[in-house]
């Protein structure tokens, strides 16, 4: 794993995205992995910059998306869908076409989840996956628990987590409890993976994280130490709590 310790948000912002203009410079039908929350936003404005001021050419890259809630609409303003569009997509020269999110709507769930894994196979696989990581060390969510999903699978949130994610809706009611997530294997598959956290309430599972010699899923970020390709960006809150 290696770790890079940021000044800020800004500066962790800056370098993960310079790290994704890399990999599309390098490839430019790069397949990335996105992820969603707050972690990622500052990395996604600065890719806007990167277009709009440096030409960082997005014509030809795929996305997928780690996850969506179910039950949600994708014109609700706390859909994934609603905000990868509005935090990235719509500022892009990115063809929505090659854009994938998982549809916490979809007909028949667990089919959707089985061809979701399958189209990202069929596509040649991530080349570079973003990751957040929770308060309680989940990656996508993949929460704390006996036994990990490999694929995508629909999953129930934890109360933590619902409350974390909470302050983006009017009350922790609306909080959907489920959600559809790519599994462990599935983001394991990723041939580069870049985690990022902020902010002092970060700090707890990014402590555990980087003293972690053992893979447990009580600490599901804790699988990420069997990845050969990690890069870990934390900003100094996270890091020194
Ligand atoms: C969310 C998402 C994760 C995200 C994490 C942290 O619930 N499912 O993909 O990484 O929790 O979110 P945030 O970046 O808002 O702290």
């Amino acid at each position: 794993m290696k770790l890079f310790v940021e000044k800020d948000y800004d500066a962790m912002s800056k370098l993960a995205a310079n790290m994704v203009k890399d990999e599309i410079e390098k490839n430019p039908s790069t397949i990335l992995g996105l992820a969603t929350g707050s972690t990622p936003e500052g990395m996604y404005k600065e890719l806007i910059r990167l277009y709009k001021e440096e030409g960082l050419d997005f014509s030809k890259i795929t996305t997928f998306n780690l996850d969506e809630y179910v039950g949600i609409d994708e014109e609700h303003p706390n859909s994934y869908h609603y905000f990868m569009k509005n935090q990235l997509f719509d500022h892009v020269n990115i063809d929505m076409k090659n854009t994938f999110v998982p549809d916490g709507k979809a007909e028949n769930p667990e089919e959707f989840c089985k061809q979701y894994d399958k189209l990202i196979e069929e596509k040649g696989g991530i080349d570079l996956q973003i990751l957040g990581i929770g308060a309680n060390g989940h990656i996508a969510f993949n929460e704390p628990d006996e036994e990990l999903n490999v694929g995508t699978s629909i999953v129930n949130l934890t109360e933590s987590t619902i409350e974390a994610n909470s302050r983006f809706f009017d009350s922790i009611d609306e909080v959907p409890k489920t959600a559809m997530s790519m599994g462990i294997g599935s983001i394991m598959k990723a041939k580069k993976i870049i985690l990022m956290a902020n902010g002092k309430n970060k700090a707890e599972a990014i402590k555990e994280l980087l003293k972690a010699d053992k893979i447990t899923t009580k600490l599901p970020a804790s699988l990420l130490l069997l990845h050969h390709d990690v890069t870990v960006i934390v900003d100094e809150e996270a890091y020194n709590g």
